[in-house]
């Protein structure tokens, strides 16, 4: 058994069946949330397009498959998605359109511990993950991981400081004193972009959902050529 393969995040047991349902409806529900998912995919499409619209995409954490209608856009795209919940993949399955469905085969595994081989697809498409990643220890595990498996591309995003919101959440934190486990971070850019670089790779393009107000960001980044 690798390490990579002994890491578990306590968050990622929390998503069962019904926990996996109220995800996929939560970003569906009432017009601020289908604004934000509208305006999550639009940066996601333009991220895409930075890495150079990649033909073979692996979508990990694929969730509900929230985003397999923008990444089967591109007809001969080749998709794979993963997840580490399989009640999630079970709902994207049930869900989403049988044409899309049928042509992304799914699989269980976790993305510290990808069941694939080295440089196996064009780019890995990885939505809110990293937030929930606190250890700088599983960051450097996860983009390791994400370095083996990639050709060419990641595409991820994350929570960045540097914001209204980030600002905001930082004094609450500070006034609840909170202790223990904490299961989302917000990543200081200038931090998170040098295990970027320490874990092989280069930053071709960020895109922030609301400028100096969101923390929601998206980096491509590309494997360093040795
Ligand atoms: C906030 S959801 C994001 C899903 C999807 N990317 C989206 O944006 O709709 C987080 C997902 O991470 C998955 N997850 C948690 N730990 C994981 C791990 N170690 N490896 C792969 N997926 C994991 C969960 O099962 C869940 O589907």
């Amino acid at each position: 058994m690798s390490l990579n393969s002994k890491i578990k995040l306590e968050f990622s047991e929390k998503y069962d069946s019904k926990h996996s349902l109220d995800y996929y409806k939560k970003h569906k529900e009432g017009l601020g949330r289908r604004l934000s998912n509208w305006r999550e995919q639009n940066i996601a499409g333009k991220a895409l397009k930075i890495a150079g619209n990649p033909s073979s995409v692996l979508d990990i954490p694929c969730g509900a498959g929230r985003f397999w209608p923008l990444l089967s856009e591109m007809p001969d795209r080749i998709i794979y998605a993963s997840d580490y919940s399989l009640s999630m993949i079970m709902v994207a399955k049930k869900i989403l359109d049988s044409y899309i469905v049928s042509r992304i085969p799914c699989f269980q595994a976790s993305a510290f511990s990808i069941n694939l081989k080295s440089d196996s697809v064009d780019s890995i498409f990885c939505m809110r993950l990293l937030h929930h990643i606190v250890d700088k220890e599983h960051r450097m595990a996860l983009l390791k991981e994400f370095n083996r498996v990639t050709r060419d591309t990641v595409c991820l995003s994350l929570w960045v400081d540097g914001n209204y919101k980030a600002w905001r959440r930082n004094r609450l934190e500070a006034s609840r004193n909170r202790k223990g486990y904490q299961n989302r971070f917000v990543a200081n850019s200038k931090v998170i972009e040098s295990e970027f670089f320490e874990t092989g790779f280069e930053i071709i393009g960020q895109i922030d959902f609301a400028r100096y107000y969101s923390m929601w960001r998206i980096y491509v980044l590309r494997k360093k050529r040795s």
